[in-house]
């Protein structure tokens, strides 16, 4: 017997949500395909990902390039990070991801394997005698491999460049405008939606670990003196199920039930805003079709954690072939990326925020003694006070106290040709760079937890109970039969819906049965039925997809009903008389 994923993927294939990429060549690994409805379907998820973070926040929407330069991501660190441990079979050279192979191999927590080094895994495929699951050959020397892909940006050798494997970079990168758009006030928070890229070691779990996938994920920037979420009340009382650090550290994996205001209470989570986004994010994936005991977070442990993170939550979904999947992750990234950006580009990236008046306070001053450097270094001494004038008079004043003299384009400044003297001066408002809090959504993943959540059979036939508001297709319009003026009827009511601007399909090929049957699989809430009384008195049914009850209703008002049904103001029995 098929098990759930095969049956999720065979209907997949078969009614144009997802299959393989480069089917007729074989396929590659690490690919899909949207079909038709599988594009309606993502649109409509990524809709009510704006809806539901984008429109409620405020925030700012984004978008930019997927190929970046060299030096974006040496200063995010991902150049230095962003690597996965590999082997390659010393037989067939097949390569694996040696993490997961050992997890695969023999049985260790996943606590126990993130962020080993290469001679510990060594270590571990030494001592379980782990070898390559095809052919059996001893597994050749472990390395770190870069996983991302690596381009020429135009003809000229020269020019690396890496495709994104995070949408996030593009918004650090253009903080400076958007903080300028945003009237330089925090917090706000800015999204991107897009594809990225990550070149997977062996990804062998279909639509769950692509190469190219979709993000959906904001940074959200606020001051770090002033973390305080004003929405949280709205989540406060919201349980979130958790595995916490310290308890997979013990080797416990049952999560715990816990508060949102209970874990900020406990410091469990270190700030309201990263709660407050698990919060919204748990209700977002139930809206999706997951109940509650089906998603937990988990909290990442030190080795774990992205380097750009001080906290971090996976939010995972339980998945019927794969167990518990990540479908988004929720960083506190600090200020390490707006920082790093800052030190490599030379530009400043901080926010200036005023006071409400001017404080009065002192500042150290560094006085050269012009004479005697003059003297002493002639024509270099201008550049030597031009260089300390732009140093940092803390920094002179702790070398030149710890040494007796400070080094300078290469001459040793004495401490009797400087004086330090305190100023008074008036400051006007605080210069620092802004923290983020970052929830990031695979798209491609929510698709699949979608597809599963919604497949159920009934009496042997598949209904894909989908959420109505991410149904590709919202009516189908068929009629009884096709003859007697029944499918003149039914087309006209099916254009009627479909200006109103449903998405709505029109159907008189084959038995009604089988029509509904496919309705029925490709999720589609409600089917309107043309049969003869229609002719006579103007009234139609409409059957629910969910519970195949019907109720008769009048054509006057079938487009004001169908809206309040999708709108969720009314219930399907609500919208007629029973059939
Ligand atoms: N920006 C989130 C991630 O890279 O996973």
């Amino acid at each position: 017997m098929e098990d759930l994923y095969d049956r999720v993927m065979d209907l997949a294939r078969r009614r144009g949500f997802i299959w393989h990429s480069y089917e007729i060549y074989g396929g590659v690994r690490g690919f899909i395909d949207l079909g038709p409805l599988g594009v309606i379907l993502k649109r409509r998820i990524e809709d009510k990902w704006r809806r539901f973070f984008v429109d409620r926040l405020g925030l700012l929407e984004i978008e930019t390039p997927i190929v970046s330069p060299k030096i974006v991501f040496e200063a995010s660190g991902h150049l230095e990070h962003f690597k996965d441990p590999m082997t390659v079979c010393t037989g067939c050279g097949r390569a694996y991801r040696l993490d997961h192979l050992i997890k695969d191999s023999v049985n260790i927590p996943d606590s126990r394997l993130e962020g080993l080094g290469l001679d510990d895994l060594e270590k571990l495929v030494y001592n379980y005698d782990i070898r390559c699951p095809q052919c059996g050959s001893k597994l050749g020397k472990p390395e770190y491999f870069l996983t991302m892909f690596e381009t020429r940006i135009g003809p000229l050798s020269g020019d690396i460049g890496y495709a994104r494997p995070e949408t996030a970079q593009g918004i650090f990168i253009a903080f400076k405008r958007l903080l300028e758009y945003n009237r330089g006030s925090l917090p706000f928070g800015v999204a991107q939606i897009g594809r990225v890229l990550r070149n997977e070691i062996s990804p062998r779990q279909g639509p769950i670990r692509l190469r190219e996938f979709t993000i959906a994920e904001f940074e959200f920037f606020f001051d770090p003196e002033d973390r305080s979420c004003p929405y949280i009340s709205e989540v406060e009382n919201e349980e979130l199920r958790i595995l916490t650090a310290e308890q997979r550290i013990k080797g416990l994996d049952e999560p715990i039930t816990i508060t949102v205001g209970e874990a900020i209470g406990k410091g469990l989570i270190k700030l309201e805003w990263l709660a407050y986004f698990m919060a919204l994010a748990k209700r977002f994936l139930r809206e999706l079709g997951v109940p509650d005991d089906k998603q937990r977070f988990i909290e990442k442990l030190d080795s774990e954690r992205a380097h750009y993170s001080i906290q971090g939550f996976d939010q995972e979904v339980y998945l019927s072939r794969w167990g518990w999947v990540e479908v988004s992750g929720h960083n506190y990234r600090t200020d390490y990326d707006l920082s790093r950006h800052q030190r490599f580009s030379g530009v400043e990236l901080t926010v200036f925020k005023q006071y409400p008046s001017p404080i009065k306070a002192k500042k150290l001053v560094v006085k050269p003694d012009y004479r005697s450097i003059g003297s002493k270094y002639r024509e270099e001494a201008k550049t030597i006070i031009a260089t300390l004038s732009r140093m940092d008079p803390y920094d002179v004043k702790r070398a030149v106290s710890e040494k007796g003299w400070i080094e300078i384009e290469g001459y040793r400044i004495e401490s009797s040709d400087i004086r330090f003297i305190e100023e008074d001066y008036e400051e006007s408002g605080r210069k620092f760079i802004a923290h983020v809090v970052e929830p990031s959504f695979g798209v491609e993943r929510m698709l699949y937890v979608v597809l599963e959540y919604a497949y159920s059979e009934v009496d042997g036939r598949i209904v894909l109970k989908l959420p109505k508001d991410l149904a590709p297709i919202q009516i189908a319009v068929y009629p009884l039969l096709s003859r007697d003026g029944l499918p003149e009827k039914a087309y006209q009511i099916y254009r009627s819906i479909k200006d109103a601007g449903f998405r709505v399909e029109y159907d008189e090929s084959g038995s009604i049965g089988r029509r509904y049957a496919r309705a029925d699989e490709i999720g589609i809430p409600i089917v309107v039925t043309v049969d003869y009384r229609s002719l006579e008195d103007g009234t139609v049914t409409l059957r629910d997809r969910d519970t195949w009850r019907q109720v008769r209703v009048d054509t006057l008002n079938l487009v004001d009903k169908l809206r309040i049904y999708f709108e969720g103001r009314v219930s399907f029995s609500e919208l007629g008389i029973p059939v």
